[in-house]
């Protein structure tokens, strides 16, 4: 069975560009409700908690230093294949090589940069959005 539910962060190259809006109505007339949403700024620990898969790999440093040079938003979205649905509508890591019409493609400057981030699956939909959220955060 699929899930219902992923996690998004819009990341700060994003809200530095002033692509909120934009982002998040693309998301909305994807068809994905907005169940919880926040505004922070993570800390280098909260970061590499966040990304701890990615550690062993070449662009981890990297990642965590450019997800904590400025706030994000994080949110919980719902619609049914939620995670697999999602991440066609935001596209391949690389904006280079996503389709005509998804987030990253539109908003994203590069493979790191890339404007958004998206689950990869349901087990860690459901472990990114209890990091960020209480079950009171959900609407
Ligand atoms: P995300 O987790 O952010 O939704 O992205 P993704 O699944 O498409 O890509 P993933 O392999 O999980 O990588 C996580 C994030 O790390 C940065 N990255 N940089 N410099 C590089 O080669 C490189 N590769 C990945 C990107 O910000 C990517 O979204
Ligand atoms: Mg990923």
């Amino acid at each position: 069975m699929t899930g219902n539910r992923t996690l998004t962060m819009l990341k700060p190259d994003a809200i530095e560009n002033g692509h909120t809006g934009g982002i998040l109505d693309m998301m909305i007339k994807g068809g994905f409700k907005i169940i919880a949403l926040k505004y922070l700024h993570l800390t280098n620990a909260q970061a590499s908690k966040f990304y701890e898969v990615h550690k062993e790999r070449p662009f981890y440093g990297e990642l965590v230093s450019f997800m904590t040079s400025g706030p994000i938003i994080a949110a919980i979205l719902e619609k049914d294949n939620a995670v697999e649905d999602f991440r066609k509508l935001i596209g391949a890591t690389n904006p280079a090589n996503a389709d005509a019409g998804t987030i990253r493609k539109t908003f994203a400057e590069s493979i790191e940069r890339n404007a958004v981030h998206g689950s990869d699956s349901d087990e860690n939909a459901a472990i990114e959005g209890n990091f960020f959220f209480s079950q009171l955060e959900r609407f």
